[in-house]
């Protein structure tokens, strides 16, 4: 029996809207892998939603003289707006801080873990803020990392090593409320102690499916000693701890305690919009005939790999992720600059919502992103890049290709396909061998994850058909054996239609233009994209696919 398919992609912290780098970190790659199983005719649910507890949305507030909660609706919506428009069509987009079961069930999970004996109360030094006279948590303060020394680091994770920081390892810190040097307090916290949990986290791994880098820097942590780490804050914006405690009050569940059980709320709540039964949940999170895969960023990898697995390992009663996709991080190159870190706060990112209010078509975002997709390591999203790809791949490559078949047809037979017997030769034979092919190897990769080469593939297969085309010259066959030439033209109608079926998942807009201009209305199953186009179909209305890009208008 094949498996229901539950997949999440990392809760985006509702305090900014989106960039390119986090489509291509994981909302991308979840959204094809989706639509590729939906073709498959699998099961799947769709899960995400903002991330709304913690720091950065307190400090957003706090710069933008709002509360939290303004700042995270009103961002929540953006960001779902943005999705929409790149394609990218979630089952339900949540908000932590506003949902009918999130806070629930993160209390009640961790009340079970409390209950288990899992955390230690302890006091701890933590940076303290005197001007301000409160304690201030993980982004309140940055500094130089103890590690590398790279500076301007969050007081949580350096961005530079990716180690975890705390106050013992990170220097010069200073508050960002108030710019003062950060004083170092004593205060009380739950501890879990990941240690207990190596052994788990060690087994999971040996059956999970993850990328090399993945596996390998999992490994290196584990091997180098899990520690305890803390699961409250002193914040007064989030899930309030629930003991019964004096120490307790006035301090919240850490944001990356109450974030990934978001995913087991918001399923919840998409069970609740789409079966009307929230308790269906359980069929995703607590069957066995569901396997979940998380899609995630490589800064999210410790949080998901060792603290997620210990938390869901302790609790007992839901399942493990079969798989954790990783993306690390894109770079931006603009013309005439440096190749650099992309981030909002530095102000050199290419924002979805300005991307697509000027015009920019979603679709070679959305094969870009997949051309440069940072899977086995860091890559760079470059402007220059992006247009000439535009106008060739998708251009001249695709574009043309369905372009020129069509118009020549309808100009020269009509708009309606008529089949003859001609003569087929090696190179037909050859051509819908490859077409059979392109079908099969697509869907291996897609299995296997490796989005870029699949897309790179697919690709491949296009400008297979342009040589096709090119070698039988239906152009200069129509004069002599019109018959031989309309037989030409109607395989690489058939080469387009498995190119319109298949190509959905990555570019669904235009797989979908596609399709209508073969005459075809609904996107056919994965098993039915090598049919052939059968004698009297009529087929649509031809448009062009891409516009040139002529310089970076879309920017
Ligand atoms: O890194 C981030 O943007 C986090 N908000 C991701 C959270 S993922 C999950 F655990 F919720
Ligand atoms: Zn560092």
């Amino acid at each position: 029996m094949t498996k229901k398919s539950l997949i999440t992609c990392g809760l985006p912290y509702s305090n900014g809207n989106l960039h390119v780098g986090h489509i291509a970190g994981c909302y991308l790659p979840a959204d094809i892998y989706v639509r590729y199983l939906r073709l498959k005719e699998k099961e799947v649910m769709f899960i995400c939603g903002s991330d709304d507890h913690g720091v950065p949305i307190k400090l957003a507030a706090d710069e933008q003289g709002k509360t939290p909660k303004e700042i995270a609706t009103f961002y929540n919506k953006q960001q779902k707006k943005d999705f929409a428009g790149i394609g990218i069509n979630f089952d339900t987009y949540g908000s932590t801080c506003d949902s009918e079961y999130h806070t629930q069930t993160s209390q009640e999970f961790f009340k079970i873990l409390f209950d288990k004996g899992y955390f230690d109360k302890q006091s701890s030094k933590q940076f303290y803020d005197e001007t301000s006279n409160m304690f201030l948590p993980d982004r309140y303060v940055k500094g130089t990392c103890g590690y590398c020394k790279s500076e301007d680091q969050n007081s949580d994770q350096c961005e530079e090593c990716g180690k975890v920081l705390d106050v013992d390892n990170l220097d010069n810190a200073y508050s960002v409320l108030t710019k003062t040097p950060a004083s170092i307090k004593e205060t009380f916290h739950w501890y879990l102690d990941l240690t207990k949990f190596e052994d788990a986290v060690s087994n999971w791994l040996k059956t999970a499916d993850a990328r090399d880098h993945t596996r390998n820097f999992v490994k290196g942590l584990i091997s180098s000693g899990l520690v305890k780490r803390s699961m409250t804050r002193d914040l007064d914006w989030g899930i309030p701890v629930p003991l019964d405690d004096e120490d307790a009050k006035d301090k919240v569940l850490y944001v990356w305690f109450d974030a990934p059980i978001g995913y087991i709320s918001y399923t919840k709540q998409a069970c609740q919009e789409l079966e009307g039964n929230s308790e269906n949940y359980k069929n995703w999170w607590k069957s066995k005939d569901t396997e979940i895969t998380h899609f995630i960023g490589e800064d999210n990898t410790i949080f998901h790999c060792i603290i997620w697995i210990a938390m869901l390992s302790a609790e007992g009663t839901y399942q493990l992720p079969k798989s954790v996709v990783v993306n690390n991080y894109l770079n931006i190159k603009f013309p005439g600059k440096e190749e650099e870190k992309m981030s909002k706060s530095r102000g050199s990112a290419i924002w979805i919502k300005d991307y697509l209010a000027n015009g920019g078509n979603p679709d070679t975002m959305r094969y870009y992103l997949t051309t440069v997709a940072p899977e086995k390591s860091r890559s760079v999203f470059s402007v220059e890049d992006m247009i000439q790809k535009n106008n060739s791949e998708l251009g001249n490559a695709l574009g043309n290709l369905v372009n020129r078949v069509l118009s020549f047809y309808k100009k020269h037979f009509g708009d309606e396909i008529l089949l003859t017997e001609t003569k087929v030769d090696e190179i037909d034979l050859a051509f819908e061998n490859s077409r059979k092919e392109i079908v099969n190897h697509i869907a291996s990769q897609l299995d296997s994850c490796n989005f870029k080469q699949a897309q790179d593939d697919l690709f491949d297969f296009i400008r297979s058909c342009n040589k096709y085309l090119d070698d039988k010259q239906p152009w200069s066959l129509r004069k002599t054996e019109p018959e031989l030439a309309k037989a030409a033209l109607i395989n690489c109608m058939n080469a387009i239609y498995t190119i319109g079926s298949i190509l959905s998942p990555f570019l669904p807009f235009t797989a979908e233009k596609i399709m209508k201009q073969l005459g075809v209305n609904e996107t056919p199953k994965w098993k039915d994209s090598t049919k052939t186009l059968l004698n009297n179909h009529m087929l649509g209305e031809t448009e062009i696919l891409f516009t040139r890009i002529e310089k970076e208008e879309f920017i």
